[in-house]
């Protein structure tokens, strides 16, 4: 092998053109592809920016030529030489008009043949993937990922250095507070079974900021939660946390659009129009079943309720008597795209959210069929289609229980659903949403209490405030959420900022003042030092880059991501330790991991 020694790279492979054209250039990179024709040896060099040719002929040195000829995929090259013009050009490439007609090569690192081919958008497994990470990061499409995401954060940095943020370092040894997820937990070495935990945001840390008088804070910012895995969801991920002082709603509100237009348009060359829609989160459900509603399409929930309350199908009455609903989207043209085996996928698609059926209607050929027909009479039916404003073609779709969560859930997914087979939802349609005026708790049948939506510091809306203690199903709260095309991208809120509020809000929600202290007491004792009011929002900076790469998961995104459970199949963690190490931490494992 050659040492880089006395070599110095002038570009990167991605940037020669037609017009350097006879200067001297040295690159440096992998063999991307070696072809040796006898007389001619051609050599795709690859690094981070793109791909060059290196040519060798019969004016090449032989020494050169020698060594042109033994490089293989993925080796390490040095090559200097002259930049000429190719005599058969690469249209599909930046650089296809030239080639590198090489002088000196040097052979920097030899490499087995890799398990998988490195190209754009290779179907290779996930597992195998990602327990060679570090070469489908070689990838150009896991490149691009990584530079939007680098570029992405420094926009962050640019737009609130610019509007007064100072970025400030919280712990990430914290105290295990219950917020929302579960902890992941850290033992102590010097204090035998006391526990740290991860934050799972810097929520408490940023508020006490405010009240220490830094008036704007954010921070790029590592987050953990132990929950389940999904495609937006990591154990650890990023946040954009942000949090401001003397401001109310509007004023988070505007400082987030600010940021969002210039990241946007600075990151991915997108025009954002602001202000942003708003809509209160009781709309976003009687109108999508979500809170996080996809604005690119509209099929629109309808409650159809009031229309078959005293029908003749129990299927509908029964969950209007016992206080639920029934509800319809109308699919236009479904009539043609749902022929009777697709609707009966859609009906196992809406019990993965919990209802019992999907009732259905099709209206093709001047006439209508439905899977409940011989329990209506003709003008049930009729005003059914008449509030579903559905016409000939069209496939109206029921869900009846007696949960409303239960009908939104599922006619919310199956809305989506829809829109993605429809060929609805455009990637690069950017529809931006706030979803405000979130319910302050959401009753928890598992704790038998109602918990925060948000968290226990959320400020209630101001004509809500009574009702944190006499009618919590109907107190609503000074919070909102960021939703970019169905995916929620952030959320925060207006804080509680006396102790008094902050008292009664830890009763309304179960817990005892002795409670209340143990846990939060630095915060409530903090507060009776004059806090000011403030208010901020967290984005989910994976989330957001992987709808601005258009990605189908945030594992796009993420360097070196966890899979399903949790583990990093590269390194194999979570992994066992010495027992030594466990004896120093006095753990003892009662059950353990085959
Ligand atoms: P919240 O819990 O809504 O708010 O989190 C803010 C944003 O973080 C992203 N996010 C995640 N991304 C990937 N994997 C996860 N497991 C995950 N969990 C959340 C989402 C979400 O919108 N402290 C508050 C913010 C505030 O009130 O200022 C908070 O953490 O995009
Ligand atoms: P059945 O009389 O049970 O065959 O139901 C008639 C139709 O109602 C079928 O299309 C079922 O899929 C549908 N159905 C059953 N339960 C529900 C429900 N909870 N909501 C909507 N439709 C339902």
């Amino acid at each position: 092998m050659d040492t880089l020694k006395g070599f110095k790279r002038s570009l990167y492979c991605g940037e020669p053109r037609i017009e350097n054209v006879g200067e001297e250039v040295s690159v440096c990179g992998w063999v991307q592809r070696q072809r040796d024709l006898g007389q001619l040896i051609f050599i795709d060099l690859r690094d981070r920016t793109g791909i060059v040719q290196l040519a060798f002929d019969d004016g090449t040195d032989r020494a050169v030529f020698e060594k042109a000829s033994s490089a293989r995929s993925e080796y390490v090259l040095a090559a200097k030489g002259v930049v000429r013009e190719r005599s058969s050009k690469n249209k599909d490439i930046p650089t296809g008009e030239i080639e590198i007609e090489v002088k000196e090569l040097r052979l920097l690192a030899g490499a087995e043949t890799p398990p998988f081919e490195i190209v754009e958008n290779s179907d290779v497994n996930d597992m195998l993937r990602l327990k060679y990470r570090y070469l489908d990061l070689r990838r150009p499409d896991m490149q691009r990922a990584i530079a939007l995401r680098h570029k992405v954060a420094k926009v962050t940095r640019d737009y609130f250095d610019e509007n007064g943020f100072f970025e400030i370092e919280t712990p990430m040894l914290t105290k295990s507070t219950p917020e929302g997820a579960r902890d992941y937990l850290v033992p102590s070495r010097v204090h035998p079974g006391k526990f740290y935990a991860l934050p799972q945001s810097p929520q408490q840390y940023k508020q006490l900021l405010m009240l220490s008088g830094f008036d704007r804070y954010f921070q790029i910012v590592r987050c953990f939660r132990d929950e389940d895995l999904r495609a937006d969801r990591q154990p650890e991920f990023t946040q954009i946390d942000l949090e401001m002082s003397f401001v109310e709603v509007d004023d988070v509100i505007a400082m987030n659009e600010g940021f969002i237009k210039r990241v946007f348009k600075e990151a991915i060359g997108v025009e954002v129009e602001t202000p942003f829609l708003r809509m209160p989160w009781s709309e976003a459900m009687e109108r999508f079943g979500s809170d996080k509603p996809d604005l690119r399409f509209g099929i629109e929930l309808k409650n159809i309720s009031d229309l078959v309350g005293n029908c003749g199908f129990k299927v509908f009455t029964d969950p209007v008597a016992a206080g639920g609903s029934v509800r319809l989207i109308s699919v236009p043209g479904g009539a043609e795209s749902f022929p009777r085996k697709k609707i009966d996928g859609l009906v196992d698609f809406v019990k993965t959210y919990g209802a019992k059926g999907l009732a259905w209607m099709k209206l093709s050929d001047g006439g209508m069929t439905s899977s409940f027909a011989k329990f209506m009479t003709e003008e049930e039916n009729a005003a059914i289609i008449e509030r579903a404003e559905a016409k000939d073609g069209d496939l109206i779709l029921i869900v009846a229980d007696a949960k409303n969560e239960t009908v939104f859930a599922a006619l919310g997914a199956l809305r989506c659903e829809i829109g993605k087979r429809l060929g609805l939802c455009k990637k690069d349609d950017y529809k931006f949403l706030w979803v405000t005026e979130f319910p302050m708790f959401e009753y928890s049948e598992e704790d038998g209490r109602y918990v925060a939506v948000h968290h226990p510091f959320t400020a209630p809306m101001d004509e809500d405030v009574d009702k944190l203690e006499n009618d919590k199903a109907n107190c609503r709260a000074k919070a909102y959420d960021i939703v970019l095309n169905g995916t929620e991208m952030g959320g925060g809120s207006i804080r509680i900022s006396t102790p008094e509020m902050q008292q009664t809000m830890f009763r309304a929600l179960g817990f005892t003042d002795e409670d209340a202290q143990e846990r939060f007491g630095h915060l409530i004792n903090a507060f009776k030092y004059g806090a000011p009011p403030h208010g901020g929002l967290a984005y989910g900076l994976d989330r957001m880059v992987m709808l601005m790469a258009g990605a189908d998961s945030i594992r796009d995104v993420i360097a070196f991501p966890k899979v399903q459970n949790a583990s990093e199949p590269m390194t194999a963690c979570p992994d066992v330790v010495e027992q030594k190490q466990l004896d120093e931490l006095a753990i003892a494992v009662n059950k353990a991991e085959e």
